[in-house]
């Protein structure tokens, strides 16, 4: 390739712009020109160009596609994959790199579909354990391409308080565990100051793989894994739900309000035929940014722990 650094500043400032843009892992030695294989598919069997069940079902494990391949195939529109110069879907990009040489690229399904199969797999699940296992298997969020592990919960599923953050950084990513970094660590002072610890708590994130270069997820990716996590907050059956931060609360309050108005006031959420006292506060990475706010949050954690002394 023509222009490819040979002088090693020059390879390591190419490097250090890759992990600043979220490149943070390494997908394979080759170059690979994605576009030339898909026109080459398509020109030689445009039949085979289209998604079948099977690359559906590979995508979605469980869901209505593998099931029923025939109504998904004829929702998915194959230009999306036929021209991808003129379409661009990051999950159409990144997933070739995920399969074995040769499988060809897996099947682009609109995201709505996605998040109508995530549902249907989240429901399906009887516990936490299969709940964990569907996520492992679930591939129609494209955040499990950069991720190291799935970050699924960590702390006491019988606890009656539950955490829920955003999404996991780089500590958690390496560990499989959320609230492991210094967020994680202020998270277990606050804890402790109202006599807690992991063994009283049950802690997870909306979205369980981190975001490369901890980029703020999509509002995509969040739509796509909220029925895990909600599915999750029914399962564990918390007495006292805590939303970590404004995006918590905002997906799964279904408001729009900022973490300043949210946080601190009681409201109710409702799972699984109850309604659970929730309530907001600031993100412990906020805090970290802001300590003077730490007041505002230690007033949210008296009122934590007198609503389960309650
Ligand atoms: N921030 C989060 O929202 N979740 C984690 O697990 C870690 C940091």
């Amino acid at each position: 390739m023509q222009n490819t650094p040979t002088d090693q500043r020059q390879i390591e400032a190419l490097l250090d712009f890759f992990t600043s843009a979220g490149v943070d892992c390494f997908l394979g030695d080759e170059q690979v020109d994605w576009f030339a294989r898909t026109r080459e598919a398509a020109r030689v069997q445009p039949d085979q160009g289209r998604p079948g069940p099977q690359q559906v079902s590979q995508i979605l494990p469980g869901s209505s596609a593998g099931r029923d391949g025939n109504r998904s195939q004829a929702r998915l529109d194959p230009q999306a994959r036929l021209d991808p110069q003129t379409q661009f879907d990051p999950r159409a990009q990144s997933a070739p790199q995920a399969r074995a040489p040769g499988t060809g690229p897996a099947a682009v399904l609109p995201d709505g579909e996605v998040i109508a199969a995530a549902r249907d797999l989240a429901a399906r699940a009887s516990s936490l354990a299969e709940l964990q296992a569907c996520l492992e298997t679930f591939d129609g969020c494209n955040l499990k391409l950069t991720a190291k592990k799935l970050v699924f919960a960590d702390g006491n599923p019988q606890a009656r308080l539950m955490f829920v953050g955003e999404a996991p950084g780089r500590d958690e990513d390496l560990q499989g565990k959320p609230f492991v970094g210094r967020s994680g660590q202020l998270l277990d002072r606050m804890l402790a100051a109202i006599g807690l610890d992991r063994s009283s708590a049950y802690i997870a994130n909306v979205v369980p793989w981190r975001p490369p270069g901890n980029r703020t997820p999509t509002p995509q990716e969040t739509e796509i894994c909220k029925p895990f996590i909600v599915r999750q907050i029914e399962l564990v059956k918390p007495d006292v739900l805590v939303f970590l931060g404004a995006a918590s609360a905002k997906t799964l309050l279904n408001e729009k309000d900022g973490i300043r108005k949210l946080r601190g006031r009681w409201m109710t959420y409702p799972a699984g035929g109850r309604e659970i006292a929730a309530i907001a506060t600031y993100h412990p990475a906020y805090l970290l940014r802001s300590p003077l706010e730490k007041r505002l949050s230690w007033r949210d954690f008296l009122a934590i722990g007198q609503k389960l002394s309650g």
